[in-house]
């Protein structure tokens, strides 16, 4: 994904484009650029690598240009260069567009228009947006525009070119020939625009907007907006005027500062407590042994009747899914599988009556995922959704969700976020579980032992400079293991996702028994295993499991339950976690996995907040 924002009101628009880019940096930070209507031209300013290095390039800035937009981006198309960087400009240099999204059919369209004479500059699909806007325009939009009373030949040209495109887009676009006036468009891609007074801020998260406003309009799929000084107008992109409510942004600045941490994703990792207990709070009722969350209240009738559930998910919201099936399957007794959205999208899956498809993301906007509710909506599944963004796509086109309630995830590897989605699994299969057979006392024990772990995952960054060490004294080993058994085994999948992507390690996730079938002819005292070995059913086979790595001159790093003597002879390293029954231990054994890739990150050098080649949310496919 990558992040757009632009600028229409009567501030210097350089700075806040500049400073709206700093805040979707996360989205995505290969190269950036900005477009200024300067006296009825468009002034473009790109530079590959960060932001910094687009700030380090500009001029100062001009008083008059108060209309703007810009773009920091994650590359699908074209390599990460100045060429590729947004905006684009079409071929008559009139228009300008910067873009969130992929045009599948953009190969045949750039063809089409270079057939038609038509230069391009770049790899990318974006530029067949400016110059199909840019064409049509210069050579149709004459005869167009003006059969259409409500509408402008700008508007007219971009909704002309909007429908020759399949794929996906968020936009935002400046015609030189309307220097007051600003478009954008979606599909597929979120896009929000800011309402301040007497300026409009159009970007694609809330970060960029609210220290201008906190009111907003989102748009839905195959709507637009155009913006002026006197106002906007938002309209279908057949030109049918629509009217869409003005909504309060739920985000605050404060909690996207770092608070004296060097990273987000150890802040977000020291979050969890206070996280967990914002996501929990309101949600568990002791007293009746029962689960209150609102947005299921609508479902009573479905999930009460539900014999299949299909939990959907990318990454680290797979890895979750994953604890919550095994949860649901244990307490409510109810079939349940959990799929790669980027799979099931694609697999034709068998949905019957009564199934319940579950969406887990925590932006809200992973274009796998959106795709995959859309298949099970169309099949006639009840689509529920467990995300964290307020009024991502995800949240809007379910037919009912949970909010994490965890606050803004900055860091791209999810931490906080994995957390709090494996907790409203946990309290969705006690609240199917209390529907059909579980006992009042024993829902009561499940909450409470859920409630308790916000101050049991306080315990164990006592060990942080612990686990450090081990991370420092382990970090030049390029290949690691990492095994659980049951409830963490998805939590072994989870660590070495964690390690991958900001270390840049390989490492491999797997059941702990599966060693045997073939993994275990890479041990070497160079290949580091991550073993989760606390209090549970399975208990003895694990620890055959760390002997037979041991046997063959391996090095284990054991997260255990805390107390546990007999573990200590198996361990090279020992890190403990509070003990807690089965199903909430994946709460409790991922924190010192969040540390070890923590740490092996900043001891080898690199941007914890900006792995390579990675973006907080993939909204392309
Ligand atoms: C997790 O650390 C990664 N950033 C990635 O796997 C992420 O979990 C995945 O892309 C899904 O994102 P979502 O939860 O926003 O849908
Ligand atoms: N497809 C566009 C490009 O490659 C935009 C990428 C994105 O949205 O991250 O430049």
């Amino acid at each position: 994904m990558c992040g757009i924002v632009a600028y229409l009101g009567k501030k210097v628009a350089q700075p806040i484009l500049i400073e709206g880019l700093k805040r979707l940096e996360y989205r995505g930070y290969d190269s950036a650029g900005i477009g200024l209507m300067a006296s009825g031209a468009i002034r473009v300013k790109k530079s590959s690598g960060r932001i910094s290095a687009l700030e380090a390039m500009l001029d100062a800035p001009c008083s008059n240009e108060t209309i703007g937009i810009g773009h920091t981006r994650w590359a699908t198309h074209g390599e990460p260069n100045t060429i590729n960087a947004h905006p684009h400009l079409d071929y008559t240099g009139r228009i300008a567009v910067v873009h969130n999204g992929i045009i599948e059919n953009y190969a045949t369209i750039k063809k089409w228009l270079q057939e038609q004479g038509v230069k391009f500059v770049s790899e990318t699909d974006t530029e067949i947006i400016s110059n199909l806007i840019g064409y049509i325009y210069e050579n149709r939009a004459e005869n167009g525009s003006s059969r259409l009373k409500n509408q402008n030949k700008f508007e007219w040209a971009v909704q002309q070119a909007l429908h020759e495109l399949v794929g996906t887009y968020g936009l935002a676009i400046m015609c030189s020939d309307y220097p007051e006036m600003l478009i954008g468009a979606k599909k597929g891609s979120p896009l929000i625009l800011g309402v301040g007074e007497n300026e409009f801020v159009l970007a694609s998260d809330a970060a960029a907007i609210v220290e201008h406003t906190t009111q907003a309009i989102y748009l839905a799929d195959n709507e637009m907006v155009t913006v002026t000084p006197e106002g906007f107008r938002t309209k279908t992109i057949d030109n049918i005027v629509i009217s869409k409510e003005l909504k309060q942004i739920e985000f605050s600045l404060e909690a996207i500062d770092l608070n004296g941490y060097e990273h987000y994703m150890l802040k977000e990792i020291f979050e969890q407590p206070e996280s967990l207990r914002q996501c929990l709070k309101g949600r568990l009722d002791l007293r009746n042994g029962r689960i209150v969350m609102g947005g299921l209240s609508n479902l009573t009738r479905e999930l009460t009747r539900t014999h299949r559930i299909i939990l959907l998910g990318c990454g680290t919201a797979w890895h979750a899914g994953l604890v919550g099936e095994f949860a649901i399957e244990q307490l409510a007794k109810i079939p349940t599988e959990t799929e790669y959205a980027s799979e099931f999208r694609y697999r034709n899956p068998i949905i019957e009556d009564h199934t319940v498809v579950v969406a887990i993301s925590q932006s809200g906007e992973t274009a796998d995922t959106l795709a995959s509710i859309e298949l099970a909506k169309d099949r006639g599944a009840t689509v529920l959704g467990i995300v964290n963004v307020v009024g991502s796509t995800i949240a809007r086109v379910t037919d009912a969700g949970v909010y994490l309630r965890v606050g803004p995830e900055i860091g791209v590897a999810s931490t906080k976020a994995f957390t709090a989605q494996v907790a409203v699994l946990m309290m969705l299969g006690i609240e199917l579980a209390r529907r059909r057979h579980l006992s009042g006392d024993d829902a009561k024990y499940y909450i409470e032992e859920l409630a308790a772990i916000p101050d049991k995952i306080s315990q164990i960054f006592e060990q942080n400079d612990h686990i450090r060490r081990i991370a420092a004294e382990n970090s030049d080993n390029e290949n690691w293991l990492f095994l659980g058994r049951g409830f963490n085994y998805p939590v072994a999948l989870e660590g070495a996702l964690k390690l991958k992507e900001i270390s840049y390690i390989h490492a491999e996730g797997l059941p702990a028994a599966e060693m045997k079938h073939g993994p275990i002819a890479l041990i070497t005292n160079r290949m580091p295993a991550v073993f989760i070995a606390t209090q549970c059913s399975q208990y003895d086979k694990i620890i055959g499991n760390i002997e037979e790595v041991r046997a063959r001159g391996g090095k284990t790093i054991v997260v255990a339950t805390e107390g546990d003597e007999n573990i200590r002879r198996y361990a090279d390293h020992l890190i403990t976690v509070p003990d807690a029954p089965e199903p909430l231990q994946p709460l409790l054994t991922v924190v010192p996995l969040q540390l070890l890739a923590y740490h092996a990150a900043v001891h080898r050098g690199h941007d914890v907040d900006k792995p390579r080649n990675l973006a907080k949310s993939v909204t392309v496919e």
